[in-house]
């Protein structure tokens, strides 16, 4: 029985390497502790695990909140565009038709190598993947006209959110645009939040023993483990404005499923 994952929107329309040669690994880091390690080695075995079966095929939801973040990344072309958690190219093999070439960063080296196996197949050479954390991940400054991400980023501590964002605010040349389409959500203290947590739990306790073992799991990965990390739109928007970006926006798109969007440098207008 195909049981819905905790990483697609729930409710509405939802039910159902190369080595870049600035990316270090973490678990090769020197400031990298013990659990930052156990936490890296997790993610990367837990999503290669996955890697297979991820595709967006039967997660309508998800196709949603790719297409609105392409959407609001507006064109690529002769852009370069860096994707953060790329999986195995949902948002990178659209963007690298037209971009100059698009850096596509996961942690799970057999997610890019299922990329670039769809890249090869689909005749694109601009792709070049960066199997690191994203905690981890340096890039020159001033080297990038886009940075997009989608449905990775709720699996960083909030510490790791901020210096990426930080850190990315960097990367980007001066009006270089920043797209993050993740589930938004906080732990509880807004309405939304309280809607979207109850609304979750419903949609997968619906699907019978499997959606409650999975339902088990999460609430085992967010409560205790802290690997799912979701925060709420208005935090990433202050987030956004504390990394020193303008014309900071966000929206939802469906169910918990949200939309931040802003822009580096003084060449920002708003
Ligand atoms: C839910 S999938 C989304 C993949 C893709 N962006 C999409 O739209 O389908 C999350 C991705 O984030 C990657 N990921 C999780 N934690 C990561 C981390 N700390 N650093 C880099 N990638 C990470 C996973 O390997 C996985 O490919």
């Amino acid at each position: 029985m195909q049981v819905a994952s905790s990483d697609e929107p729930t409710g509405s329309g939802a039910e159902r390497a190369d080595q870049h040669p600035g990316a270090k690994q973490a678990d090769q880091h020197p400031g990298a502790t013990r659990a930052d390690q156990h936490r890296v080695a997790r993610q990367r075995q837990r999503w290669t695990r996955r890697a297979p079966g991820w595709d967006h095929g039967d997660m309508p939801g998800l196709e949603k909140v790719a297409k609105a973040v392409l959407d609001e990344a507006g064109s690529p072309a002769g852009k370069v565009v860096v994707d953060l958690g790329s999986g195995s190219g949902q948002l990178t093999l659209t963007l690298a038709r037209e971009a100059a070439v698009v850096h596509a960063v996961d942690i799970s080296p057999k997610m890019l190598e299922l990329l670039q196996a769809r890249a090869a197949s689909d005749g694109i050479t601009n792709i070049s993947s960066l199997a690191v954390p994203l905690e981890e991940l340096t890039l020159p400054s001033a080297s990038v006209d886009v940075i997009v991400t989608n449905y990775a980023l709720h699996h960083l501590r909030n510490p790791d959110k901020q210096r990426l964002l930080d850190k990315a605010a960097v990367w980007l040349r001066p009006g270089g645009r920043i797209v993050i389409g993740d589930m938004m959500f906080g732990r509880g203290s807004e309405a939304r939040d309280r809607q979207i947590i109850a609304s979750k739990v419903i949609a997968i306790g619906r699907k019978g023993p499997a959606g409650w073992w999975r339902l088990a799991k999460n609430v085992w990965r967010y409560l205790v483990r802290n690997e799912e990390c979701p925060v709420s739109i208005t935090t990433w928007e202050s987030m956004l404005r504390t990394a020193g970006f303008t014309g900071v926006r966000s929206y939802s798109v469906v169910a918990e499923a949200a939309i931040a969007t802003a822009t580096a440098g003084k060449a920002a207008a708003g």
